[in-house]
């Protein structure tokens, strides 16, 4: 069975519609016949500043949501970064590796660290996606479903593993990134130019899991259309209407030309009404079961104490194979 890894990071109250279509929907898909193993990234988190009592509870929020949209414990192990502290260990060696130059053209990066300059840019931001290819590293990973801005530090992971592999001897699988066609890439509802992001500076077109219906309902009947009617995919004359196909595409497994066909003629009102009552149908239950999780967190943090020590006893053997293989000194 192919190992599966993907994470998220817990740094917003909720997680949001990109994150479902682009990755959480093919995270519960694979679970059938796949070995997979999903994350909370609290380490990754912190390379951004993070109000630690917020922290704290979108840690168990985000894995309330995977379990909600139904990641299946039975199936699946799911555990919190920090707590195998072989991530952080195999982040160290594979940093050694690494280019400075090589890390510095990883475009979200340049992105973020432009957004805020160099002093408040830190070291972690830039190691960042050594810390993701060592989680993804540690456990023999086959294939990783990710949303489409996560390509390049996949491609990164893949050259770090052959880098490795060819200068101490075969070690690491090199691990296939798992993107879905449709929804790759989920942009803002009301600016269909940018992705979908937690970062956005309005939240009018953020859509987010835990949303009550009602707004979430509102969000997509003030979507921001083009000037024409016609529902109609065209991403560069109707960002907007083809944005919201994607979703209506993604949500219903039907394909785009379909949809299209069925608003012939009906304008972008029925459309819109009808994608938002799709998307709420889908979102309340886990926004529900979501909510209900998190009334106990002690059961949830029991749950992820033993997700951690599954990984942690697999993660802690390809670790040793690491030291190993560069010529550490084993504890006598
Ligand atoms: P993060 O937390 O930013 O996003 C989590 C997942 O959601 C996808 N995604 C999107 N997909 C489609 N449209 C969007 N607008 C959109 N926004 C986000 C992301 O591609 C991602 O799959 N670096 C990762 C976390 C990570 C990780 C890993 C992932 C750390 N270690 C190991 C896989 C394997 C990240 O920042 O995801």
């Amino acid at each position: 069975r192919p190992v599966i890894f993907s994470g998220m990071q817990p740094s917003a109250d909720s997680l949001h519609l990109g994150n479902y279509l682009g990755a959480l929907v093919n995270w519960v898909a694979l679970q059938d016949d796949s070995d997979p193993i999903y994350c909370v990234v609290d380490l990754h988190a912190i390379t951004v500043a993070q109000e630690p009592k917020a922290l704290r509870e979108n840690v168990r929020r985000t894995a309330a949501q995977y379990l909600a949209a139904g990641v299946d414990l039975e199936r699946s192990t799911l555990f919190v970064q920090s707590h195998v502290p072989a991530h952080a260990e195999l982040a160290w060696v594979l940093s050694t590796i690494t280019g400075f130059g090589e890390a510095s053209r990883m475009t979200q990066f340049k992105d973020k660290s432009s957004k805020q300059g160099a002093d408040a840019t830190t070291v972690g931001l830039f190691t960042y996606p050594v810390l993701m290819a060592a989680d993804i590293l540690l456990y023999g990973t086959d294939a990783v479903p990710v949303g489409d801005d996560q390509r390049q530090h996949l491609e990164l992971t893949r050259d770090l593993a052959t880098r490795f592999n060819s200068r101490y001897g075969q070690t690491f699988t090199v691990p296939e990134a798992l993107i879905p066609k449709a929804s790759a890439r989920i942009y803002d509802l009301q600016d269909p130019s940018s992705k979908m992001s937690k970062s956005a500076t309005s939240e009018a077109g953020l859509v987010k899991l835990l949303d009550d219906p009602s707004v979430t309902a509102k969000k997509f009947k003030s979507a921001m259309t083009d000037t024409g009617r016609e529902v109609r995919y065209d991403r560069d004359e109707k960002p907007g209407i083809s944005n919201l196909l994607d979703i209506y595409s993604a949500v219903t497994g039907r394909p785009v030309a379909e949809i299209e066909g069925e608003y012939a003629g009906r304008g972008y009102g029925d459309f819109k009404k009808d994608l938002a009552e799709l998307v709420v149908d889908r979102l309340a239950p886990i926004r529900a079961r979501t909510l209900e999780l998190m009334a106990d967190p002690a059961e949830l943090d029991r749950l992820l104490a033993i997700g951690a020590d599954k990984a942690a006893a697999r993660a802690e053997v390809k670790l040793r194979e690491v030291y190993d293989r560069v010529g550490f000194v084993r504890r006598g």
